[in-house]
């Protein structure tokens, strides 16, 4: 079977949703769509489908898809991903959506709610979690070998001098951070502290520091900026995760490029690197949109969806917790 797919929003990450889909056995690009009539143009040729300028345009149209991706932005990265999504649910359609999900939570909640009501598969393209060093890892959680969990922190930062909103760092980039530290918890974080610093020459928070209480009694320890990446460009730049449990603890670092086990009592470590071939973050889109489309396939029920609008929403509520946090000087609770 081929699912056939249409692609809104044609920056540089539609265009990236579009080659998978292009290149990908089981799915056909149909259509793609922006509101900048030369990007709906030019990608329309580029890969041989139908063009758009609105979902509007293009549900009218009678063009026949059965999925959609929608990879718009707008305000902090999400606040443009609500309109097209809505009217693609609303018309029966299953989404994959770019993080962050949305910057507000009561759009956020809405195509949350709109995917349930209609029964429809509703993901967000929380990629950094889709390597197959990831998966390696997460199995040895669940077969124990870590023994209890005790600690779980993250760093992730890249460069990027947006300076559009205060909160812009927090809301655009942490979605992933966030979602990658409760998958490997296996639990909902309960309480969230953060301190946040404007980094040199900057006007918004760039820096953050947050300590995360999960309810199953880990404590986890975000660290963030928008002034990092640190070292040569690409090489461990990105994210280091650390797992730390009572038989030992693993680091994986840039996703999927490194991953190693440190038992607490031997010395005798295990390493892999690009474990299962994979080598790079960008090939995470590749990863994720393929579980995607096999999830499709599968006729997945829609609360099985993994990295879902519904997942993707715990992640934004932890944001705006750290924001408050920082804001009313309180440890939040959520
Ligand atoms: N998953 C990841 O690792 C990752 C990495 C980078 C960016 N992103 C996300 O991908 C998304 C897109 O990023 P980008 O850099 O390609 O953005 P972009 O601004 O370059 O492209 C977005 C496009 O969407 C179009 N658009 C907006 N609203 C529209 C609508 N209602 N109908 C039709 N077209 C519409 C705009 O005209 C624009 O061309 C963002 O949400 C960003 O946060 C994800």
């Amino acid at each position: 079977m081929t699912l056939r797919v249409a692609v809104v929003g044609m920056g540089g990450i539609g265009n990236i949703h579009a080659e998978v889909y292009t290149e990908h056995p089981d799915t056909q690009l149909v259509a793609v769509c922006d509101f900048l009539p030369e990007r709906a143009d030019q990608a329309a040729e580029a890969y041989g489908c139908r063009g758009f300028h609105s979902v509007q345009q293009m549900l009218a149209s009678g063009v026949e898809f059965d999925m959609a991706s929608v990879a718009t932005a707008g305000e902090e990265n999400g606040g443009a991903h609500y309109e097209p999504t809505m009217l693609l649910l609303d018309a029966g359609y299953p989404v994959l959506g770019e993080k962050p999900i949305s910057n507000d939570i009561a759009e956020a909640e809405a195509m949350v709610a709109l995917a349930r009501a209609n029964n429809l598969r509703y993901g967000i393209n929380l990629n950094h979690r889709f390597t197959p060093a990831a998966l390696f890892a997460k199995e040895w959680i669940l077969r124990g070998r870590l023994g209890e969990l005790n600690m779980i922190d993250m760093t992730m930062w890249i460069n990027n001098p947006n300076e559009s909103s205060p909160h812009f760092h927090m809301r655009a980039l942490h979605p992933h951070s966030l979602d990658v530290m409760r998958y490997f918890a296996g639990a909902e974080v309960t309480k969230v502290h953060a301190f946040f610093k404007k980094g040199a020459g900057r006007q918004i928070w760039s820096n953050v520091q947050v300590n995360l209480l999960y309810d199953n009694g880990i404590i986890g320890h975000l660290r963030g900026s928008y002034d990092g990446n640190f070292g040569a460009a690409g090489t461990y730049g990105l994210e280091t995760l650390e797992v730390v449990g009572a038989e030992g603890r693993f680091v994986l670092r840039d996703a999927c490029e490194e991953l190693t086990f440190y038992p607490r009592f031997d010395t005798q470590l295990e390493r892999h690197v690009n474990y299962g071939g994979m080598s790079h973050f960008s090939q995470t889109f590749k990863s994720r949109i393929s579980h995607w489309i096999d999830q499709n396939l599968a006729n997945v029920p829609p609360e099985k969806i993994d990295a879902s609008g519904a997942d993707a929403l715990v992640a934004q509520r932890i944001i705006e917790a750290a924001i408050e946090s920082w804001e009313t000087e309180k440890v939040v609770s959520l």
